[in-house]
């Protein structure tokens, strides 16, 4: 079986402030949606510890805190910091003409 890939568009890049983390549903996967330092990046909203949201977490310098029990995940490289050891995976997301797109892929 292939995965399918849903591209959405979820928004003008203004909707977004900087520093923002938006819980968004893209092709009925939950999304977390992040823009820092200009920049979007597009997560699942799952910690891959306990599975409690990301969406509440705290935005570090390149990376998410996760507000539940403290791990960490790299937003260039899905790399975990403990108590989580599972890297998380990485959705795009860009800009396209003053639009924020985010791509995901589903098994
Ligand atoms: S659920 Fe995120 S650190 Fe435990």
């Amino acid at each position: 079986m292939s995965a399918a890939t849903t591209r959405t568009d979820v928004g003008a890049v203004d909707d977004f402030a900087e520093g923002s983390i938006t819980a968004l549903e893209v092709g009925g996967v939950e999304v977390v949606l992040i823009r820092q330092d200009g920049i979007f990046y597009a997560l699942p909203d799952r910690c891959t510890h306990a599975r409690y949201p990301l969406n509440d977490g705290e935005l570090l310098p390149g990376k998410i805190k996760c507000a539940h029990h403290g791990a960490t995940y790299d937003l260039a490289t899905g790399r975990p910091g403990l108590p989580a050891v599972k890297k998380i995976q990485l959705y795009q997301a860009f800009e396209v003409d003053g639009r924020v797109l985010v791509e995901v892929q589903e098994a």
